[in-house]
């Protein structure tokens, strides 16, 4: 499709990449399959968001308690992250897309995190589309630790206790520096947020659908962006005021 067929894209898109297992295990294959099958469907976002004029992805590749998983496919998931950033970076470097992550990456393998180090540093100089991978990541974990280190700043005397705002609040998030996410999209068919981005979701436009993420095709993905386009996004204002561009 033709990105001017689209109206104004979301600026920032989140997507909860969700029910990889269960695609598999209804063909009777293995789980893994489910999740190799998803990378492709993760190649084909990352490229039609870039083409669309997105500027920020963030997709929820594993979460904080998707470690209680069976330890076989914890492993299978690090090894398929660590192929999937090998294979694409240079891809990323020809469609001018940046790597950034966000999560608790001391939780992760030492391997993974030198493969993300190596794309995170290649990649840092590019322009176009920022495309943030969620790892080991849990919203709950993301604010308390800011706060910890927003607390630490008011206790060594860096930051002043008057001067605490939301502004300065979110700037201690992982996603400091990234604006919220205008529009979420969640696969699968659940309809729960799932400790994804607690704070920076508060008014963001949600999207849910039943498809499994293997089957998520480019048509899904279209017809997801054109919901997004009815949306009127009225931020606790009414209709009225938005369509009169001048009513008090
Ligand atoms: C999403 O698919 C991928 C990850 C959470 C890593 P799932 O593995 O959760 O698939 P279902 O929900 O079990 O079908
Ligand atoms: C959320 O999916 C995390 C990712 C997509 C990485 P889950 O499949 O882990 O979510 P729950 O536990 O079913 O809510
Ligand atoms: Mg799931």
């Amino acid at each position: 499709m033709d990105p001017s067929d689209f109206g104004k894209p979301p600026t920032h898109l989140a997507i909860i990449m969700d029910g990889n297992g269960r695609w598999a295990q209804q063909r009777m294959l293995k789980r893994i399959v489910g999740h190799q099958r998803g990378a492709e469907t993760v190649k084909m976002v990352v490229e039609q968001a870039s083409l669309l004029g997105i500027k920020y992805l963030t997709l929820f590749a594993f979460s904080s308690e998707n470690w209680s998983r069976p330890v076989l496919e914890v492993r299978a998931l690090m090894t398929l992250l660590k192929k999937y950033i090998r294979q694409e970076t240079a891809r990323m470097m020809r469609k001018n897309i940046r790597y950034n992550v966000i999560g608790n990456r001391s939780e992760l393998p030492d391997d993974v995190n030198e493969t993300l180090d190596g794309a995170i540093r290649e990649t840092s100089g590019n322009t176009g589309m920022v495309l943030t991978l969620a790892l080991s990541y849990g919203g709950r974990q993301e604010i308390s630790m800011a706060a910890k280190r927003l607390t630490g700043d008011v206790l060594n005397g860096r930051l002043a206790l008057d001067d605490i705002t939301m502004e300065v609040f979110g700037s201690y998030l992982d996603t400091g520096g990234l604006p919220d996410p205008d529009f979420l999209i969640r696969t699968s068919g659940e309809m729960r947020i799932s400790n994804f981005l607690l704070w920076q979701l508060a008014y963001t436009e949600l999207y849910f659908t039943d498809i499994n993420w293997p089957d998520f095709t480019i048509n899904e993905f279209h017809k997801a962006l054109n919901d997004f386009q009815s949306r009127e996004r009225r931020f606790g204002k009414t209709s009225d005021q938005l369509n009169k561009r001048n009513s008090p």
